[in-house]
């Protein structure tokens, strides 16, 4: 299994906003997602197109595709950047028929690598849905460890719901 994972290209970011928008509403809610917060299409991509047009240091996000055998399987993005400190992770592989077959994990660790590389952060913290097995899960066997589980609206696509907080620190270098 060749994985790969490399910061997202502004032209492959219609890949996660499709995925967003063709999602059913059973999952959105397992994500813990609120449908009717979503951007339309044509929104969502002028927010991306203006986020990658910032510098580094004031980006309000970073994506990073996840490929297999040079197929695309999935992203990882973060948010809530304080560049040079943290930044929370979302995890994601496309199709449900390739999940719970290993890329996650392998993923999440090249993500986490990128993403401390780039923004220079100390930790990178990540807050799936409690009742969400296959994140929390994932985290822990890609090396996060257990914070706390609480209610919170993770972000703007959100409705208020129990989460768990996971963190990884930089490894000492
Ligand atoms: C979360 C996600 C990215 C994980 O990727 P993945 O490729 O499925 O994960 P892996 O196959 O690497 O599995 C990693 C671990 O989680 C476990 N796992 C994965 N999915 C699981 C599920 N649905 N139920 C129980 N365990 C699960 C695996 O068994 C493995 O643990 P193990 O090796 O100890 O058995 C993927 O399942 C996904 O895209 N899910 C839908 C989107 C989502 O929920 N994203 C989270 C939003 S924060």
């Amino acid at each position: 299994m060749n994985v790969s994972v490399r910061e997202m290209r502004l032209e492959e970011v219609e890949s996660v906003i499709n995925y967003f928008h063709g999602a059913a509403p059973e999952h959105l809610e397992l994500l813990g997602v609120d449908p009717t917060r979503l951007p339309s299409k044509a929104q969502w991509k002028q927010l991306y197109e203006h986020d990658y047009s910032q510098p580094r240091e004031r980006r309000k996000s970073l994506l990073v595709l996840w490929q297999a055998d040079g197929r695309d399987i999935g992203f990882s993005s973060v948010d809530k950047i304080k560049f040079g400190e943290e930044a929370y992770m979302h995890l994601h592989v496309f199709e449900s028929q390739s999940r719970k077959a290993g890329y996650g994990a392998m993923c999440v660790r090249q993500s986490v690598a990128i993403y401390f590389q780039l923004l220079k952060i100390k930790r990178l913290l990540c807050e799936p849905n409690a009742f969400n097995v296959a994140p929390n899960r994932t985290l822990q066997k890609a090396g996060f460890r257990y914070v706390k589980t609480h209610m919170t609206v993770p972000g703007p696509l959100n409705f208020h719901q129990a989460v768990t907080q996971w963190a990884i620190e930089q490894p000492l270098q």
